[in-house]
């Protein structure tokens, strides 16, 4: 899956930004939400979610980069987002975020940031629907891609296959032209992108979805 990220969008036009990669063959839409405390960058709130969902029948994927977490998990519920990804080092309830989430009917994820042991997924394995592995230092798009991020992306793969459960391998930064093949061998099956999906302008948009698609 492609999840183009909203983040590198033309802020000014942000609506018909996300009607144009919804046109353009986006999967999903990936949301990135910051604080300005978990990360050293603010974006985006509920009231941007809730415009922008009547402009997009897409599952919003919303990643939220914020602490605490547990306030704002029923304010994104709310605003229309279907993904709820969570990051373990915003707080030190996962699995209670988690059982909110899913209470609300909403799917979970784990955002894991280049440094975190995979070993926080252990006991939570069970309960989410998606695992996202940061390959940049969350809070700016156009990054670089982390390179030692692809075996810790295989070694998720391992893990989901081992759980025997249907849980997306989502991967979040620096993925390009360049790096996407290495990306999707590593185990990855939903990618994010910002920069490298709104390049040029919304006539490009759909050869940049499907360049990614294709693996480069
Ligand atoms: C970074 C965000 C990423 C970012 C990806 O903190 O979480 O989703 O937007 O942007 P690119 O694809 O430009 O690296
Ligand atoms: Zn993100």
């Amino acid at each position: 899956m492609i999840a183009p990220s909203i983040l590198s969008a033309d802020f000014s036009r942000l609506g018909d930004e996300v009607r144009a990669i919804d046109k353009a063959g986006a999967d999903m839409i990936h949301v990135d939400v910051m604080d300005g405390h978990f990360v050293p960058n603010m974006t985006i709130g509920p009231l941007v979610v809730k415009a922008i969902r009547k402009v997009s029948q897409k599952p919003f994927d919303v990643h939220l980069m914020i602490e605490p977490v547990d306030l704002f998990i029923p304010l994104f519920a709310e605003a229309g987002a279907d993904i709820i990804t969570i990051h373990p080092e915003a707080g030190p309830h996962l699995h209670r975020s988690l059982q909110l989430i899913k209470s609300l009917g909403k799917k979970g994820g784990v955002a894991l940031n280049p440094a975190t042991p995979l070993s926080f997924l252990e006991p939570v394995m069970g309960d989410i629907d998606l695992v996202l592995i940061m390959s940049v230092n969350p809070g700016f798009g156009g990054q670089t891609l982390i390179p030692s991020q692809l075996d810790r992306i295989a070694e998720v793969a391992r893990m989901i296959k081992a759980a025997n459960r249907d849980i997306i391998l989502e991967v979040d930064g620096g993925v390009n032209a360049e790096t996407v093949k290495s990306v999707i061998e590593a185990g990855a099956t939903s990618l994010v992108a910002g920069s490298a999906v709104f390049t040029g302008d919304a006539a490009d948009y759909a050869g940049n979805i499907d360049m990614l698609r294709r693996g480069g």
